[in-house]
């Protein structure tokens, strides 16, 4: 009992209300799931609210003989629940259609009424990351082992190679059909609609991108180790948002509700109880 209250106060201690700062609002945070292994590619489906992530298994990660082993998840009422007939390996929600994309070693699926991944298309291809912009029928997928850059029409089933992007690890892609993107853990960049070359951020330290989104303010937003990053199309230098004292390993938006994942947690960010 008195271990009990010492760690109850020590916690409350270390996370008063609202003491986290995006972009000068006020937050407050609490941890919606904590599980073992590293939740990745979050997306929420916010007709549901359910978060979609990949967990990757962290000791077949750091072990080089093995396969990294990963599995699909969402979490649903504060439940994980896991798509256990296909190798997911990322999602992407189309809200405006209610469809979820799950991208698998062997071709892209959408999840079904019963929340199975159905296949869909792609046969063969290992899609190693989605993303869905919310403004048109593209649906936009990295696929392995050269992590080339499609995009694919979801009304006439087309897809097509983005020649100018040599490879992504992470993407995301903003309302102008400009996609932002870092390669091999070397640069974070983007390549502007119509344009031939990418263009580079300034400041952003080698190795340290996590991953990319848009927020409800339609920013595209860059979770790195120190922090959250708004990349402009106009400006190589980026604005810093938000410090963060843990590593992130995803990050969605579903208003002005922000969702982050580190090593073994899920955090949601809420402004509505702070001024
Ligand atoms: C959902 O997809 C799975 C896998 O393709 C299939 O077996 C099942 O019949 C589908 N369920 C519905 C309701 O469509």
């Amino acid at each position: 009992m008195l271990r009990y209250l010492l760690l109850f106060t020590i916690s409350t201690v270390t996370s008063e209300p609202c003491s986290f700062l995006y972009d000068g609002q006020r937050y407050d945070r609490t941890a919606i799931l904590t599980i073992k292994g590293l939740p990745t590619n979050l997306a929420i489906n916010p007709n549901n609210k359910d978060i979609f992530f990949t967990l990757i298994d962290l000791d077949s990660l750091h072990n080089d003989d093995e396969q990294t082993k990963m599995d699909q998840y969402f979490l649903r009422n504060g439940m994980p629940m896991k798509i256990d007939n296909v190798h997911g390996q990322a999602a992407a929600v189309d809200a405006k259609n209610n469809k979820v994309y799950i991208a698998s070693d062997d071709g892209l699926n959408v999840l079904n009424k019963t929340d199975k991944a159905h296949f869909l298309s792609l046969k063969d291809e290992d899609i190693v990351m989605l993303y869905k912009p919310e403004h048109n029928d593209e649906l936009y997928a990295v696929i392995y082992p050269d992590n080339e850059v499609y995009s694919i029409n979801l009304k006439k089933n087309e897809k097509k190679k983005i020649d100018n992007i040599p490879c992504a690890f992470i993407l995301a892609v903003d309302a102008n059909d400009n996609i932002y993107y870092e390669c091999n853990a070397k640069y974070v960049k983007v390549l502007l609609k119509d344009f031939q070359e990418p263009i580079e951020f300034a400041g952003i330290g080698r190795n340290t991108a996590r991953a990319m989104t848009v927020d409800g303010n339609n920013r595209v937003v860059l979770a790195s180790n120190d922090g959250l990053y708004h990349l402009k199309p106009d400006s190589m230098i980026p604005r810093k948002l938000m410090n963060l004292d843990y590593i992130p390993s995803g990050i969605t938006f579903d208003g002005d509700d922000m969702y982050l994942a580190s090593n073994g947690v899920i955090y949601k960010y809420s402004a509505d109880e702070c001024e």
